[in-house]
């Protein structure tokens, strides 16, 4: 049986709301991604989206707040949230943050903090202040798989395990969000690149961000088994192998069979009519490639192709957060 997907009615909003102060999942969607969601206090929802999305128990949930009342609720604020809120939220940046009691240890993985985000995404937004709840939220695709940024995604990976969709569009982002560590405000540590930038961070903190390194990663989680997410290094992966090129040139597609695709950041001015040749953003804009990144993986890897190719894209910007998810896409690969 598929999930029923929900247009973003007041009465649809009013019943998925219920739904989840029952202890129900909802599939949310979000400016960056969309989002399998539980009431976050609620211990045995938020195992349920474990099951749904076959996720390992030591891999912890963001917690998605309406404001910063909710976000006391949850974890304890510092100096640095209030500037980085004023900044950045709502949107697509988390942080990591010491946590509250109240958070059941399914949810941070027994971590001693908690990953907390003010979504952007109206919808959800009015979710969240319907049902008054903090909601646990991972990307809402069996994991391992390449992250929904529609709610026909949704449904194609979940549609079978879980009952309702709620449909916000497609995502405006289309990349995860930004995670940060501002435990200790000084130090700063970028865990997952998104499209707000380290550079950005460090600006409004007034302190450089450093990009996690295994150490920390390891301190962070206490062990090997909950390490933070930039560390997950075979993530977001497509069925068919994916290979990752700093350039692709037409000398590379002469040289294999019309049975593999290539998708380029920009349109190449050598394309023509070839029917493997793909692009992220016609005129090369950093925001769409973004946007169209896993839609594309998505559709090249339902399209019957012997290997995808992906061309890096400059690593200026959102560039950092697609290159990102295209390593992780092409880990363990040739
Ligand atoms: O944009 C997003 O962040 C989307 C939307 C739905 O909000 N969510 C998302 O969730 O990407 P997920 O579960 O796919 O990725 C969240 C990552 C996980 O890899 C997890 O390891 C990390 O956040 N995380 C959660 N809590 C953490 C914590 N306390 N310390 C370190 N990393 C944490
Ligand atoms: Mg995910």
């Amino acid at each position: 049986m598929a999930a029923q997907i929900h247009r973003g009615t007041l009465t649809n909003l009013r019943r998925l709301a219920r739904v989840l102060r029952r202890g129900g999942l909802v599939a949310v969607p979000t400016e960056t991604v969309y989002g399998l969601a539980a009431n976050a206090l609620d211990a045995q929802a938020c195992r349920r989206i474990f099951r749904a999305k076959r996720r390992p128990a030591n891999d912890p949930l963001i917690v998605h707040v309406a404001d910063l009342r909710m976000l006391e609720q949850v974890a304890e604020p510092n100096d640095a949230v209030a500037r980085l809120a004023r900044a950045f939220w709502p949107g697509p940046l988390t942080l990591i943050l010491a946590r509250k009691a109240v958070v059941p240890a399914v949810v941070t993985a027994g971590l001693p903090s908690v990953a907390v985000r003010m979504p952007a995404h109206p919808l959800l937004r009015r979710l969240l202040r319907i049902c008054g709840l903090p909601l646990a939220a991972p990307s809402a695709n069996p994991f391992g798989y390449v992250s929904p940024t529609t709610a026909a995604h949704v449904q194609e990976g979940l549609g079978r395990t879980i009952a309702h969709i709620l449909d916000g569009g497609p995502c405006r982002h289309g990349l995860e969000s930004t995670i940060v560590d501002i435990r200790d405000p000084l130090r700063p540590v970028l865990l997952r690149p998104g499209v707000i930038t380290a550079a950005q961070l460090g600006r409004v903190l007034g302190v450089p961000v450093r990009t996690v390194t295994k150490r920390h990663a390891a301190r962070s989680a206490g062990q090997q088994s909950a390490l933070a997410p930039g560390l997950l290094a075979r993530h977001y992966s497509p069925r068919r192998p994916l290979i990752t090129h700093r350039r692709i040139t037409a000398a590379m597609v002469a040289r294999t069979g019309t049975d593999e695709a290539w998708l380029c950041f920009r349109k190449p001015r050598w394309a023509g009519g070839a029917k493997n040749i793909f692009w992220l953003s016609a005129a090369g804009d950093l925001r769409q490639a973004g946007r169209r990144l896993f839609a594309l993986v998505r559709r090249l890897d339902r399209g019957g192709w012997k290997r995808l190719h992906a061309e890096l894209a400059p690593s200026a910007g959102p560039g950092t957060a697609i290159n990102d998810r295209l390593r992780r896409a092409a880990a363990g690969r040739g």
